[in-house]
């Protein structure tokens, strides 16, 4: 990937002549031959007082007041997606104080008639495209009708909006929720793209602004909830904008047999018919038959290209452990992450509560979450999470949906999921910028028998019950996988993988016996005390333990009393939850939940199938802690001195803190430390645009870092070993990059040139790892045997 062609420093407009002083090679690469120039970003009106509300109609109408303040209010939750189709419509608005500067100036944002790759670079700051990105992003491009489905966090909006930036004209996107749209807007927006949602429940002066850059055909992109379609003025409002293109978000919403139908997207057939122009669909749900239906209700049958990419999600790492002692293993497992943000699942809405404060006790800022607290109350904590570094929400399922929040490092279940669809929905929350992220999900017979329960006492009819039976079934065999979690795990969704080295099993794998014998004695004891006792009775039977139920029920006298006084409780434990796992027992509802053994249990009785449990998971040591950091820990304190900075200009523009750089751009910079405006465009994540928001308040962060008055160095100050420090830090600036200036940047904190300037050894292999011997070793000796006071 060609490094950005910024020449200027901070505060050049990015106009034509940025344009213009562009050198002729890159000014080639850049232009398409048959585009002329055209706007990313059209400038916006100055504000204006508020006016009462109106209908869209009447909007159309309105003309734009001057000097409206067009930042987004807060939402309630309660309203999204749930438009009513008079509701007037909201323009999110990026408000950055450089930004409303240049608008006032009456400046525009204008970069070249470009292709793909280039704009991906230079107004997304992505170097690569994902996986089955590209393909998708050429399909649309071409004008083609397209049905992609990809996984969730696959990074399916960019394959809509990227496409709308290489065509002239507007490309309409009906998206069912407001929070997506609200975060879309807003991150491109940041980009430097000209966006706007019309949304339900709204003011009109945003509205009327939309219908004002519409006529004016300024916008690339306007977002809308599918019920607006049914006003009658929608469709001819968008055909005078001229809209070139319909993109669909989550487009199995149009599915009546989905969970997720809303019949609105009904009428985007009708709308694709009315502007005939190319649509193309998108969603992360990929049965036959959500996609025949797709095809049938948004192209009237024609089949679409069809884009299929696969379901895994490499980067995030699985792991399962049972319940032992469930508060301590989340408070260690978020401890380990200190600082990255995180979601933490509960079963039950009582929990979300404890389990925050107990997290809080132990020094990690954590919210609850549920749908029994007020609107308002659930609205903060979603605008927190957004918003603030390194937060923890502790929440019932409630929480997620409309969530887009990039960089959440982790996801744990304190409780096991409901399901596979719903555990991978819910992972799949973490790590959506494709940097690695964690999870850990927790499990036990309690989980087991409230979950059968739940199935066993819903209303549904009983092939309905079994098919749930079923699911749960195939989650308990991943909580219980004896091999790769990730193969099993695909092969749920339909895919052959090969083991995949990050999953807890791929990095541990457990030890396996032949449990066969314990299995048998297991249904032996449940059949011979008449399948009506739950799992501690049964284990006391196993190992012989008296008890007054045992006494009373004459269980001393079975021949099953005391036959596995070879394994202690614990293990029996391990043996009948991994077969509750297997669904070789279940707890029956008609028994009060007593175990009963299953039809599949008959064979194991009978001899004729062996079973093999893991060993591992009946002892009970708990793993060691390990902290988790983000980068070296020579780079943590730029890295920590960068999110600082990043939390101020986040707060300052009231936007989440990943909308100005996400983690895995801060990092780069943190180990890469450019120096200057072209090198930190060479920074993943720094398109033009934030290039020119950020970029030099980032430059000073860095130079900060490395400055002489750093604290290790304020430490050494007047002092001989200061001036060995700054000849060991000018070293270590030199040889960043090697000799040559080639390699991969490496570099040392001040903590630790300010202890080879104090200690001044003759062995640096005690302060310096291999990699920073090998490249700063030779010079650091030289300056150490040059000093005087050597
Ligand atoms: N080429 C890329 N390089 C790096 N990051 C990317 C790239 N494409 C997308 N992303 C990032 O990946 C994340 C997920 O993208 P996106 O929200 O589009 O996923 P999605 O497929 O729509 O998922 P969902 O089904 O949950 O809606 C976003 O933070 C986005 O910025
Ligand atoms: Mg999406
Ligand atoms: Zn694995």
């Amino acid at each position: 990937m060609p490094a950005l062609p910024v020449h200027g420093t901070a505060g050049r407009e990015w106009n034509g002549h940025a344009l213009r002083s562009l050198d002729a090679d890159t000014r080639r690469r850049l232009v398409r031959d048959d585009r002329p120039y055209h706007h990313v970003m059209a400038d916006q009106l100055p504000g204006a007082e508020p006016a009462p509300a109106a209908d869209l109609a009447g909007l159309e109408r309105a003309q734009p007041p001057a000097g409206a303040d067009l930042r987004p209010r807060p939402l309630d939750p309660a309203e999204h997606g749930r438009a009513g189709p008079g509701a007037a419509g909201r323009l999110y608005r990026h408000h950055h104080p450089a930004t409303r500067a240049r608008q006032q100036r009456g400046l525009v944002l204008r970069l070249l008639g470009m292709s793909a790759a280039p704009l991906l670079r230079q107004v997304f700051g992505f170097d690569a495209f994902r996986p089955g990105q590209e393909e998708i992003v050429d399909a649309v491009a071409a004008g083609r009708d397209v049905l992609a489905i990809m996984p969730t966090g696959g990074g399916k909006s960019l394959c809509y909006q990227l496409p709308a930036l290489m065509r002239d004209g507007l490309t309409v996107v009906i998206s069912p929720l407001i929070a997506l749209m609200r975060d879309q807007v807003r991150a491109l927006t940041e980009a430097g793209v000209a966006a706007a949602a019309l949304t339900s429940g709204n003011s009109d002066e945003e509205n009327s602004e939309v219908l004002r850059a519409l006529n004016a055909r300024e916008l690339r992109l306007l977002y809308m909830a599918p019920e607006r379609l049914a006003s009658g003025a929608t469709i001819p409002m968008l055909r005078r904008a001229g809209v070139q293109a319909i993109a669909v978000d989550e487009a199995h919403c149009v599915s009546q047999w989905g969970h997720d139908f809303r019949p609105d997207y009904l009428r985007v057939g009708e709308l694709r018919r009315t502007l005939s122009v190319p649509l193309a669909a998108f969603t992360a749900t990929a049965d036959a038959e959500t996609r025949e239906e797709i095809v049938k209700r948004l192209f009237d049958g024609a089949q679409p290209q069809s884009f299929l990419r696969g379901f895994d999600r490499p980067n995030i790492h699985l792991a399962f452990q049972p319940k032992d002692g469930p508060r301590r293993q989340i408070l260690d497992f978020a401890a380990a992450r200190r600082g990255q943000s995180g979601i933490v699942y509960c079963g039950t809405r009582a929990k979300t509560e404890t389990l925050a404060g107990a997290l809080n006790e132990a020094g990690l800022a954590a919210v609850a979450y549920h749908g029994g607290m007020e609107p308002d109350q659930r609205r903060k904590v979603e605008a927190r999470f957004q918003r603030e570094d390194g937060l923890i929400v502790v929440a019932t399922v409630a929480f997620g949906m409309g969530i887009d929040k990039p960089d959440i490092r982790w996801v744990a279940h304190a409780d096991l999921p409901k399901s596979i669809e719903a555990y991978y929905q819910e992972i799949g929350r973490g790590g959506r910028d494709g940097a690695p992220a964690e999870t850990l999900t927790l499990y036990g017979p309690d989980d087991i028998r409230l979950r059968r329960g739940q199935i066993d006492e819903g209303l549904a009819p009983p092939e309905r019950k079994a098919a749930d039976h079923a699911r749960l079934n195939a989650l308990l065999g991943l909580a219980e996988a004896t091999a790769c979690r990730r193969v099993a795990l695909l092969r749920y969704f339909g895919e052959e993988a090969a083991a995949c080295g990050n999953c807890d099993i791929c990095d541990n794998p457990p030890e396996c016996f032949d449990a066969t014998e314990a299995a048998q004695k297991v249904l032996s004891a449940v059949l011979r005390t008449g399948q009506t006792y739950g799992a501690g009775h049964v284990i006391d039977v196993l190992t012989g333990t008296m008890t007054d139920r045992i006494r009373q029920r004459g269980h001393d006298r079975l021949p099953t009393f005391g036959v596995g006084r070879d394994m202690a409780k614990p293990q029996w434990q391990a043996v009948i939850r991994q077969m509750l796992g297997r669904d070789l027992i279940r707890p029956d509802p008609e028994r009060h939940g007593g175990l009963a053994i299953t039809a599949a249990a008959h064979p194991v009785l009978r001899g004729e199938e062996r079973i093999t449990l893991r060993r591992d998971a009946m002892t009970r040591a708990r793993p060691a802690v390990v902290v988790r950091t983000q980068v070296d820990e020579e780079d943590a304190p730029l890295l920590s001195a960068l999110k600082a900075k990043r939390r101020a200009l986040a707060e300052a523009a009231r936007v989440p803190a990943y909308v100005i750089f996400p983690d895995r751009t801060l990092i780069e910079m943190a180990q890469s430390r450019p120096r200057t405006l072209d090198e930190m465009a060479r920074v993943n994540g720094v398109g033009a645009k934030k290039l020119e928001s950020y970029g030099e308040e980032f430059l000073r962060v860095i130079a900060g870092e490395v400055a002489p008055m750093h604290p290790a160095r304020r430490a050494l100050a007047g002092r001989a070993s200061g001036d060995l420090f700054d000849r060991l830090a000018e070293a270590q600036a030199r040889l960043m990059r090697g000799e040559d200036g080639t390699e991969k940047p490496l570099s040392v904190s001040n903590s630790a040139l300010r202890r080879i300037a104090e200690d001044r050894p003759r062995d640096l292999a005690r302060y310096l790892d291999a990699a920073r011997l090998d490249r700063f070793g030779a010079a650091f000796a030289a300056e150490i045997a040059a000093d005087p006071e050597g």
